[in-house]
Order: structure tokens, then sequence, then C-alpha cells
């Protein structure tokens, strides 16, 4: 391995942003780890790099413990779009909180540097636009975010 060269492990792998992500790494020459539950990735978005010596693909749950060896992680690991994020809150909640702790722990095992992916959906239903790393949102806590 170049000694420029990370393993880069990259969680929703499959999704919108992480296959993008994906085709960038191996681009530039890392070996990459594509994690993915399949609940709104497709494997037609990462197909054409399935046999690239440098691609790993992984079918794996977030929410689940995981063993790797990596230097980097990104991760993007959950559903983003209401429909599909409101479809299982439970799972949705149990992606975002134990998903990130998992690869949290990862990240300290390994000493991996390490990318959290947020959403806007913390903002609520913003009375400020566009939002600011400042503003703390109008979230409803007792309810969903979105009426739709
Ligand atoms: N697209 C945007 O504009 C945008 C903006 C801000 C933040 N984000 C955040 O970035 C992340 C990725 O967004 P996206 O647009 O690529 O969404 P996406 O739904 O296309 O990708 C998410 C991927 O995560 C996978 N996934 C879901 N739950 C999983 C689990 N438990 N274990 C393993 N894999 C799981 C899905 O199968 C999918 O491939 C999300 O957290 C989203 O909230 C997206």
């Amino acid at each position: 391995m170049h000694e420029n060269t990370k393993r880069v492990l990259v969680t929703g792998g499959a999704g919108f942003l992480g296959s993008h992500l994906c085709d960038r790494l191996i681009a530039e020459g890392h070996e990459v780890i594509c994690l993915d539950n399949f609940f709104t990735g497709a494997r037609s978005n990462i197909r054409h790099l399935l046999g690239h010596p440098n691609f790993e693909l992984m079918r794996h749950d977030v929410t689940l413990p995981l063993y790797v060896e990596v230097d980097e992680i990104y991760n993007l690991a959950c559903p983003a779009s209401p429909v599909n994020y409101q479809y299982d809150p439970v799972q949705t909640t149990k992606t975002s909180v134990h998903g990130a702790i998992n690869m949290l722990g990862l990240a300290k095992r390994t000493k991996a540097k390490i990318l959290q992916a947020s959403t806007s959906e913390v903002y609520g239903d913003p009375t400020v636009h566009p939002q600011t790393e400042e503003y703390w949102g109008n979230v409803n806590p007792i309810g969903i975010a979105l009426l739709l």
C-alpha cells in the first residue's frame, strides 16, 4: 500500500452521497470499504465499482458492532428523506444513535479520523433561513418535525 493511500470506511456507501464519495476516494487511489444495509441505497449506485481491486462491498447494519481496520470513517448511514426515516422511527433512532456510537467506538479503537453526517432536520421547522451553525432550531420534541 502506498504511504498516502488510506483505508476508508464509507457507511451508507450505496446511498446518494456515499456512492459519489466512494467514486471520489477510489479515483484518488484509496482503499474503500463500502458498508450498507440497502434500506434506501442501491447496488446500481456502486455497480461500476464492484470488482475494482481497491473496493470492497459489505452488507451490514451500522446498529451492529463492526470490526475492521481503517484510517478514516465517513458515517453517512441513515435514511435521509422524511418518507424513509419516518417509515420505522425506532430503527431510524437506532441507526442514528447506535450507529454513531459503534462508529465512534471503531474510530477510537483504530485511531481513525471520523466524519459524522447530520441532517438539517435537527433544525426542525426553522424560523431562520438559511440556518447558520449558531441557530438552535425550532424543534417539536413531542411529535414529528415536519407536518406533511
Ligand atoms: N442529501 C443531502 O442533501 C444531505 C444533506 C445533509 C445531510 N445529509 C445526510 O447525509 C447522510 C446520507 O444522505 P443521502 O442523501 O446519501 O441518503 P441516502 O438515503 O441516499 O443514503 C443513506 C444510505 O444509508 C444506508 N443505510 C440506512 N440505514 C442503514 C443502517 N442501519 N446500516 C447501514 N446502512 C444504512 C441506506 O441504505 C443508504 O444507502 C444522511 O445521514 C443524511 O441525513 C444529506
